[in-house]
């Protein structure tokens, strides 16, 4: 062994350990080639080893050459790992890249039911004209629901609404509680809880003992519209009902007040609209008539006040109360009340 051969040793060793780790082609390879050739008992440690068997002068210049190699492969190394670790990366991103031109994944879009809408339109109209949506309970005591409203306990006019009761009696044996039948107990309820000027339109559920059938439902929605201040008139009624039916129905309506009868106005009216399918010649939805019932109405009955503490000489006003599924049966061409709560897709995607 001398310097002259160790040094020849080196520098095929080099070439070698340079020409291996081009070829090195992930981190184990790498790890492999850092052992043979770099490790406790790699090739170039063992060639370090041998050092001490040179002769004294040339020992300096090999062990200097061999220390200036080994830097340079582990420089070499780091360098190799490094490239490789971008090429993981960049393949990694060549994989996973977002294909901008596929279609997107459709996003299930759900909407608002038919009712729903039909109650934010209707609302909409009288809130536009001045008026102030409300809300009420769905079980209701009896007082509100009929007997402020002019109906007394065993009055026949209750006929008129078949009733659900609660199972909840006063201590005279009569049932007090009930899901109520309309929302016209919420005209009692505002008006004792303020003064006038009341403009007011109540959306909310109503509850029928009643076999259902295409035209009725055991649970529907009403909206209520009550206005009570000084000198108001059943002009205003009128003039209030013509400018709503003709947002809903269209610009050209006409509209028609015919004597009815609910115990809590006085004069009672249904209101009727022209045609709108038929302009009056007679039709499937007006039943040949060429008119169409679209609410209950009237000037609110001087007993109904006087029951919330209102003065029948000073204060007037009218009331309303419309259905809205009814509403959207006669304007949506709906034949079957029932298609509202069966929870049918097809039916309900369509608005
Ligand atoms: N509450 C009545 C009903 O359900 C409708 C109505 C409301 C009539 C207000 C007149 C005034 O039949």
């Amino acid at each position: 062994m001398n310097g002259e051969s160790t040094l020849r040793e080196l520098q095929e060793l080099e070439a070698a350990a340079s020409q291996e780790l081009g070829q090195a082609r992930s981190q184990d390879d790498l790890e492999r080639w850092r052992v043979a050739y770099l490790g406790r008992r790699g090739r170039l440690t063992s060639i370090l080893r041998s050092l001490p068997s040179l002769a004294a002068e040339e020992r300096r210049g090999v062990g200097a050459a061999a220390n200036q190699m080994k830097a340079r492969l582990e420089q070499a190394l780091e360098k190799r790992l490094q490239s490789l670790q971008a090429e993981v990366a960049s393949r990694l991103a060549e994989a996973e890249s977002i294909d901008v031109t596929l279609p997107g994944r459709p996003v299930a879009q759900g909407r608002l039911h038919p009712t729903t809408q039909m109650i934010r339109e209707v609302c909409g109209a009288f809130v536009s004209m001045g008026f102030q949506v409300m809300e009420g309970p769905e079980v209701e005591w009896d007082y509100y629901n009929f007997q402020a409203l002019n109906i007394p306990p065993d009055h026949p006019a209750r006929d008129m609404w078949d009733t659900l009761w609660i199972d909840w009696a006063d201590d005279r044996g009569r049932r007090t509680m009930l899901l109520r039948t309309h929302t016209s107990p919420m005209q009692a309820r505002i008006m004792e809880q303020q003064r006038p000027p009341v403009r007011v339109v109540v959306p909310g559920k109503c509850y029928r003992y009643e076999a259902t059938d295409a035209t009725h439902e055991s649970q529907f929605f009403q909206v209520e519209g009550l206005a009570v201040d000084e000198g108001i008139t059943f002009a205003d009624l009128k003039g209030t009902l013509f400018e709503f039916a003709r947002r809903i129905f269209g610009p050209e309506r006409r509209v028609r007040f015919r004597c009815d009868y609910f115990p809590f106005v006085e004069p009672g009216v249904d209101v009727g609209i022209d045609c709108f399918l038929c302009r009056g010649a007679g039709c499937r939805v007006c039943k040949n008539s060429g008119w169409i019932e679209i609410m209950g109405a009237g000037m609110v009955h001087p007993q109904v006040l006087r029951n919330v503490g209102y003065d029948p000489d000073r204060y007037t006003g009218f009331a309303f109360g419309l259905g809205p599924e009814r509403i959207a049966m006669l304007k949506y061409g709906i034949d079957d009340i029932r298609l509202f709560y069966a929870n049918d897709l097809r039916f309900l995607k369509q608005f």
